[in-house]
């Protein structure tokens, strides 16, 4: 009767509601997955990964160049004369003037401390070029020299610029060895 009327058409309306939402979820996810193959690889993944590796580059990038150049100037002329002088100085190994031989080293002394600079930066018969130690500077060279002078007894003036009396080859690199000069 009544009941069955509303029945069957309570029935149909929910067969047809029920049909309209499964057409919607396959709409819905055929829209989704096209979506997805056209838009997201090229534009989400690969800009958000590019945009992560240029924030991390710079970083490591700086953090590793900066430190290298600064450490050579700062020696002072006894950790220089340590570290690479005191190998053949020490013993007079191939016939070396030894530190606090006075008696050896004040003949060569008299030839000016710009001409032992050289001598020690372009290197002498059995003594090396810097010492074997490219990385020296002047400034490294003049003070390990006066460090090796002192403890043989022989006195130099402190600034490596008061005896360079702009002898022809000297002139640039006396003022390069002004400022690191004297570390302490
Ligand atoms: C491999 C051994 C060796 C090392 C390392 C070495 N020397 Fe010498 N040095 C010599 C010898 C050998 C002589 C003597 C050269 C000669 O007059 O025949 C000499 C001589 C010198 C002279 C005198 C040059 C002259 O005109 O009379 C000076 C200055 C000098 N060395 C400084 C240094 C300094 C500074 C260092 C470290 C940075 C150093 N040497 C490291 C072997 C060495």
């Amino acid at each position: 009767m009544n009941s069955q009327v509303d029945n069957s058409v309570v029935t149909t309306t929910v067969t047809l509601i029920s049909a309209l939402v499964l057409l919607a979820a396959v709409l819905f996810m055929g829209a989704s997955l096209i979506g997805v193959i056209d838009n997201v690889p090229p534009d989400d993944g690969s800009r958000k990964q590019a945009a992560i590796l240029e924030r991390i580059k710079p970083v490591s990038q700086v953090s590793f160049e900066t430190p290298k150049p600064a450490v050579a100037v700062q020696l002072s002329g006894k950790q220089v004369y340590d570290k690479v002088c005191a190998a053949c100085h020490v013993a007079g190994t191939l016939g070396a003037p030894k530190t606090g031989d006075k008696a050896a080293w004040e003949p060569r002394f008299a030839q000016g401390m710009d001409t032992l600079v050289n001598h020690a930066i372009n290197g002498i018969r059995a003594m090396p070029a810097k010492g074997g130690d490219p990385s020296l500077t002047e400034a490294n060279i003049h003070d390990s020299i006066a460090y090796m002078l002192g403890e043989s007894g022989i006195k130099v003036e402190a600034p490596a610029a008061a005896s360079a009396p702009a002898s022809a080859e000297a002139t640039a690199p006396a003022e390069a060895s002004l400022a690191p000069a004297e570390p302490k």
